[in-house]
């Protein structure tokens, strides 16, 4: 009876449902579907229902909240809910005031204390092209000197299915159409109509599932010198906002720069860091 009404007339979501599973998701990962994202949400777990062959919204919120194994169909409710846009070097001007601003400054201080030591972590890293980016950009920066220093990029996402593609760093020609062409010549090896990008720059990049609501887990991620949580923020309400940004500012070295979306803003979320103004994008720093 169940598979019937699965196959033959998807169920609809009841707003009491809707309501449920928002919230499920909520306390769970910070990331809010308003009122106005309920043909969103239930377009998006739609999938989930065949996939667990379930006939309604209603038994997979119980199977969400009391089944023993919910754990499982947790990572895939959290691939089905999360947008996972991005692409190489998103955001030049961005990615110029790290390449011209930002690193450079960090990198003359870690000199001059006699520390050839860098900490850059891409949080909500989605499929990779991001903390890839960030280890070109170094490279280009350090060229042969980057042999003299320890270099370590993280790349953190909730979505397993996101980072699967990040650790198997191959792109469509689409998702680097920001690359300059000298760049792509050197960073990327032509795979068929693919790109993968060489192990120089891959080995750079650690690449681990991280939950921003898993606060313990996010309170362990120390020392860092440059945070880019570009184009994540946006899914989460205020409140999730402000928990999160400040666990980012812990998380921030004295002197180091958080990079949020060119679109969004701190405004009303968090008055601990220093605006800057670098050429046609902001940085805000950890003073
Ligand atoms: C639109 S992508 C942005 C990717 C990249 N930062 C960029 O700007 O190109 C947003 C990413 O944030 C991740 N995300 C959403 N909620 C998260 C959470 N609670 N913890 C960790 N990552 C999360 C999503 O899985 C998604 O890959």
């Amino acid at each position: 009876m169940n598979e019937l009404k699965t196959s033959e007339a998807p169920s609809l979501m009841t707003d009491e449902t809707f309501r449920l599973l928002r919230d499920f998701i909520y306390e769970h990962s910070g990331i809010y579907f308003s009122d106005a994202k309920k043909t969103q949400l239930e377009n998006r777990l739609t999938l989930r229902l065949k996939a667990t062959n379930l006939g309604d919204f209603d038994k997979y919120y119980y199977l969400l909240k009391y089944d023993p194994q919910a754990d499982r169909e947790l990572r895939c409710l959290f691939d089905s809910v999360t947008t996972n846009e991005t692409s190489f070097f998103r955001s030049p001007p961005q990615i110029q005031s790290f390449q011209e601003k930002a690193l450079p400054e960090i990198m003359a201080r870690r000199e001059e204390q006699g520390e050839k030591i860098l900490r850059l972590w891409s949080a909500g890293c989605s499929t990779g092209d991001e903390p890839y980016t960030m280890g070109i950009v170094t490279k280009e920066l350090l060229q042969e000197r980057l042999a003299q220093w320890d270099v370590k990029i993280w790349g953190s996402d909730i979505s397993e299915k996101a980072l699967k593609s990040a650790r198997a760093a191959t792109y469509s020609e689409y998702t680097l159409r920001s690359v300059p062409p000298e760049i792509k010549k050197k960073y990327f090896i032509a795979e068929r109509s693919q790109y993968r990008v060489v192990d120089e720059i891959r080995t750079l990049v650690e690449l681990q599932c991280l939950n921003f609501n898993d606060s313990k887990r996010v309170r362990l991620m120390r020392g860092f010198d440059i945070i880019f949580c570009r184009n994540v923020l946006i899914y989460f309400d205020d409140a999730a906002k402000k928990r999160f940004v400040s666990q980012l500012y812990d998380n921030l070295n004295p002197g180091g720069y958080l990079f949020i979306g060119h679109s969004e803003s701190l405004h009303n979320i968090s008055r601990a860091f220093k605006l800057v103004h670098f050429p046609g994008a902001l940085g805000y720093k950890k003073e």
